[in-house]
């Protein structure tokens, strides 16, 4: 059970603006999934930060809780032509995620707004509301991903149909972003390649969501279109800022490079994506299960609690006061690889077990094979009799044991046997030898 004290700490993170962003983000995450009236308090104070990044990331958040509390502060922003664009996008895509149908009139108001990503944004919201409603409320079943999707992923299954209508400029946008989420749930090289091809498509709105769902979909056959699409100064920033968490999502070593070389872009929001992607890309290639990890914080420094000041203030230093971005000089092995690695490892080991006597042996008999007669053996080499079956095989294994048991010469203790019946030493599996000497041969094979 978390604590008003310990939701306080973690909210003092978020809106304290010399905390470093990484850490801000990893808190608002963890109000998130905390959830409850304070935390979208917490959240909801920060909307006067001048990060445009945190801002529309903080409306995310609030639409994903899907908590109704929220509508007052999503419409203020959405209203409010002073916040950036990609701030009253998000607050507008926030409000149909909720799925409260009281929020239509003024989401219709702002379909025609005059910055073209709210209005379609608007539009979008809108229709997903409308589409909510012939349901009964109902919203759609939850999909791979835990995401609420400013549309539900269209029914149809088929990769190649669903690029067609994606790519379809003159299709209604709600339906190709149907495809785009049936195409990310369908998942595969096939879709995320259908996907990037959507980085060349008109809208902004719709590039930065092609963006966005490449990211969840951490296929590394976009990163390619995902630089490209970074690396264009002339791209909306909006769109470039999806491409750089995308690429911090997916985390391979392309992407750090890529990462790297916008980590000083002149776009702020560029920048602070770029900063947060590296973090992003250095918690999935760490150890670490949780990236909103504000709890664990809490943990880790129990003293941030309980101190309360004046005004309710706590007087107890913040979260991450000694926070340092990771280095980021070794690329390490995933974690996924490591798992195949050690499981890799243990079959080895197990197979080695099972079967590794049966390998010794062949070996002597390879080593028997390959080097031939014993240099301090001194007989000659004996040629395998031809047509050897049953009874005389049988005598010649026992010929062969007791000649190494003892290094007798076997003919001199065969002149020396009875004539009628040989004695027998206990049958022994010709190959199956276990103290065969190093060099040792009695017969060579042709
Ligand atoms: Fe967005
Ligand atoms: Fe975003």
């Amino acid at each position: 059970m978390v604590t008003e004290q310990e939701v306080e700490a973690i909210g003092r993170t978020l809106v304290d603006p010399r905390q470093p962003l990484q850490a801000r983000f990893r808190a608002l995450f963890t109000l998130r999934g905390l959830g409850g009236p304070s935390a979208i308090a917490w959240i909801s104070q920060a909307f006067c930060d001048d990060s445009a990044l945190l801002k529309h990331e903080l409306a995310y958040c609030l639409g994903q809780m899907q908590d109704p509390q929220a509508i007052p502060v999503l419409v203020d922003v959405l209203r409010d032509a002073h916040q950036e664009p990609m701030v009253r996008h998000e607050a507008g895509e926030a409000l149909g995620a909720i799925g409260n149908p009281e929020v239509l009139d003024v989401l219709t108001q702002y379909c025609t707004d005059p910055v073209i990503e709210v209005a379609e944004t608007c539009q979008l919201a809108v229709r997903r509301l409308e589409w909510l409603q012939q349901r009964g409320g109902k919203p759609e079943p939850a999909g791979p991903y835990l995401s609420v999707d400013p549309a539900p992923p269209a029914e149809e299954r088929d990769v190649r149909q669903l690029r067609e209508v994606l790519l379809d400029e003159t299709r209604p946008l709600f339906d190709r972003y149907r495809a785009m989420f049936a195409l990310r749930d369908a998942g595969g090289e096939e879709a995320a390649l259908a996907l990037a091809e959507g980085l060349c498509c008109g809208s902004a709105l719709f590039r930065h969501e092609i963006g966005y769902v490449l990211g969840q979909l951490q296929h590394e056959a976009a990163v390619p279109q995902l630089t490209a699409a970074l690396a264009q100064a002339a791209e909306s920033p909006m769109v470039r800022h999806e491409c750089a968490e995308a690429l911090g999502a997916i985390a391979r070593p392309a992407c750090l490079a890529a990462l790297r070389a916008h980590a000083a872009d002149p776009e702020r929001v560029v920048r602070e994506s770029c900063e947060v992607a590296l973090d992003m890309y250095e918690h999935e290639n760490g150890p670490a299960f949780q990236y909103a990890d504000g709890l664990e914080q809490l943990v880790a420094m129990p003293v941030l609690v309980g101190e309360e000041g004046p005004q309710g203030w706590s007087r107890a230093p913040a979260l991450y006061e000694e926070y340092r971005p990771p280095p980021l000089d070794s690329v390490r092995l995933p974690r996924h690889v490591l798992y195949l690695l050690l499981a890799a490892l243990l079959v080895v080991a197990v197979a080695y077990a099972i079967v590794g006597h049966l390998v010794k042996d062949l070996a002597h008999d390879l080593a028997d094979w390959a080097f031939g007669l014993k240099p301090d053996q001194g007989a000659a080499p004996r040629e395998l009799r031809p047509g050897l079956e049953g009874e005389d095989l049988e005598e010649l294994d026992s010929e062969l044991a007791l000649a190494w048991r003892d290094g007798e010469d076997t003919s001199a203790a065969r002149e020396g046997a009875p004539e009628e019946t040989p004695m027998r030493s206990p049958r022994r599996p010709s190959v199956a030898v276990k103290d065969p000497p190093t060099w040792s041969s009695f017969w060579r094979l042709p």
